[in-house]
């Protein structure tokens, strides 16, 4: 697939999040190290961003490190730090002329120095930019985050013994300045969501892609943003109802 129908593009998901599977056996299948995926994985993260902003998709977030990726060889881990500060480095320039903010969720504290200090410089950077959104979670777990959020929440309430309105814990959430995802897209044919946004999760589309995260270029993602156009989302309601006008009286 190459391009989207005028009605797909009417019907586009918000916010696409994405968990990137699969850079390892890429990487395996070629015979090469496991960096050789991840680096073609970052080749491809420009691929969607630059689809996202072609058909209009204005939030992109994508599972860059989990905290369960800090279990990986010191190795592979450095490699990736050092992929991300090369892709940070090298991207700026055109997020300041594309207008892309950057953002993060995940607990930096645990990331080297270096690559700490760069996605803290770029996002102070790009602060102002308001076109585009991309957000990495790294060293993230969804977890771990809603048990920050929980204690924050309990600090900041400390006498209440009310159950709080989504409206009143979302914030606490580091996705607080984001809208819910409306699709997450998992690659290499795995259906779990392994600690990504599961709160936020709640009414997304789930779409999964056989194809490994380095073969998952334009024409997967607008497959997958035209599957999702082609859906109809209910939250909860009866397809009626969300097809009947609501009687107002
Ligand atoms: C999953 O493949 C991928 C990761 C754990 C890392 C994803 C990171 C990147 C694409 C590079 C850094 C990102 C940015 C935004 C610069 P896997 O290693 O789990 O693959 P496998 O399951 O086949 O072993």
């Amino acid at each position: 697939m190459n391009q989207l129908s005028p009605e797909e593009k009417n019907n586009l998901p918000r916010h696409v999040a994405l968990i990137m599977d699969g850079n390892g056996r890429w990487a395996k299948s070629r015979r090469m190290p496991r960096l050789f995926g991840h680096r073609n994985g970052v080749e491809n993260v420009r691929a969607v961003v630059n689809t996202a902003k072609e058909v209009g998709v204005p939030y992109i977030t994508l599972y860059a490190f989990s905290t369960e990726n800090q279990n990986r060889p010191k190795d592979e881990k450095s490699g990736l730090m050092k992929l991300l500060e090369e892709f940070l480095k090298k991207e700026l320039r055109s997020m300041m002329e594309d207008g892309i903010r950057l953002r993060a969720i995940g607990d930096l504290s645990g990331l080297p120095d270096f690559a700490r200090r760069i996605v803290e410089e770029t996002i102070e950077q790009t602060r102002e930019n308001t076109q585009w959104n991309l957000t990495l979670a790294l060293n993230y777990g969804s977890r771990q985050e809603v048990l920050r959020a929980v204690a924050q929440y309990g600090q900041d309430h400390p006498s209440s013994s009310h159950i709080p309105s989504w409206e009143e814990f979302s914030p606490y959430l580091q996705t607080s300045d984001l809208p819910d995802p409306d699709l997450i897209i998992r690659t290499s044919g795995e259906f779990r969501l392994s600690n990504f946004l599961l709160l936020q999760a709640a009414y997304a589309e789930i779409f999964v892609s056989p194809l490994h995260w380095p073969d998952f270029g334009r024409d997967a993602f607008l497959e997958a943003l035209s599957n999702y156009a082609n859906r109809e989302r209910r939250f909860g309601k009866t397809s009626e109802q969300i097809h009947q006008p609501l009687h107002t009286s």
